[in-house]
Order: structure tokens, then sequence, then C-alpha cells
């Protein structure tokens, strides 16, 4: 199973960035622990990092046909972005959404996910866990 995993903008800066909101690990960590527990499991991950919602658009039309799921934290994106809405929905790969924090919990403009409805499902508010949990979701996704 292959798997792309898409972190949006400003999460580069993860463990340095409002640590009490988005907790200490680093996006290297997190990312060595995905690719250590996907390996557990035999399925292949790519992962990205982009600022740029074309970027970000543009690698999810590419994945139509060459993965299997795509696992995505849209970041900011996530409640302002159509184009990531619209690439995901046309790729036909099913998506899983993920956020460190709890998205609902926070100020109003970030309660409304505009990528949510194209996804299979979504994990959020568990920290560096979401991420795990949304790996877990992704390989389930495999198995219908
Ligand atoms: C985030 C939540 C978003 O509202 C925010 O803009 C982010 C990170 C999260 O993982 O909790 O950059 O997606």
């Amino acid at each position: 199973m292959k798997i792309l995993v898409i972190h949006g903008p400003n999460l580069q800066l993860l463990g340095k960035r409002q640590p009490s909101i988005y907790g200490h690990a680093d996006l290297a960590s997190i990312n060595r622990d995905l690719k250590r527990r996907a390996a557990a499991r035999r399925a292949a991950l790519t992962i990205v990092q982009s600022n740029h919602e074309g970027e970000i658009v543009e690698r999810i039309g590419a994945a139509k046909d060459r993965y299997d799921a795509i696992l995505i934290n849209p970041a900011a994106y996530t409640h302002t972005s159509v184009a990531i809405r619209d690439a995901i929905e046309a790729a036909g790969v099913p998506a899983v959404e993920v956020h460190l924090s709890n998205i609902y919990a926070r100020e109003p403009f970030r309660h409304q996910s505009l990528i949510a409805p194209v996804c299979r499902g979504q994990v959020c508010g568990f920290g560096a866990a979401s991420y795990r949990l949304g790996l877990e979701a992704a390989l389930a996704l495999g198995k219908h």
C-alpha cells in the first residue's frame, strides 16, 4: 500500500510553534515515527510539506492512480481552500484529514473544515498521536 502524507503551511515549525497548542514534537520526529509504523505494516510513505496551496493541489492531482490513500494535515488551508478540496474530490484517492489540535475547541474561524466533506474521515485533537491514528485509518481504508 502506498500512502501520500501531506503537511500544509507552517507545519515545518512544529516543536517551535505554539507548543502549548501543537506540542513539542518536531516534524522530523513525527515523520520518522510514521515511516517506522508504516514500514512495520508493509506500507510505503511519501511525505511532503508545503507552504504553497498550488503545490499541494498539484501533489494531490499527481496522486491519482499512484497512491492508495492520502493522509493530509491541510493546516490553515483547512479553513480556506476550495482548491485543495476540489483536488481531493477530483483525484478520487481516499483521504484522511488530521489535525494536531482540536479545531472545534478553538477560534470560531477554525470550526469549519472545507476539506472534511471530501475526506473519508477526520482525526483531530490528539497532538502528534493524531498522525498515528490517521495513519491507522489510512491503512484501514486499503482493506475496504
Ligand atoms: C492545524 C489546525 C489549523 O487550524 C492551523 O491553521 C494549523 C494546524 C492543526 O494541526 O491543529 O496550522 O491544522
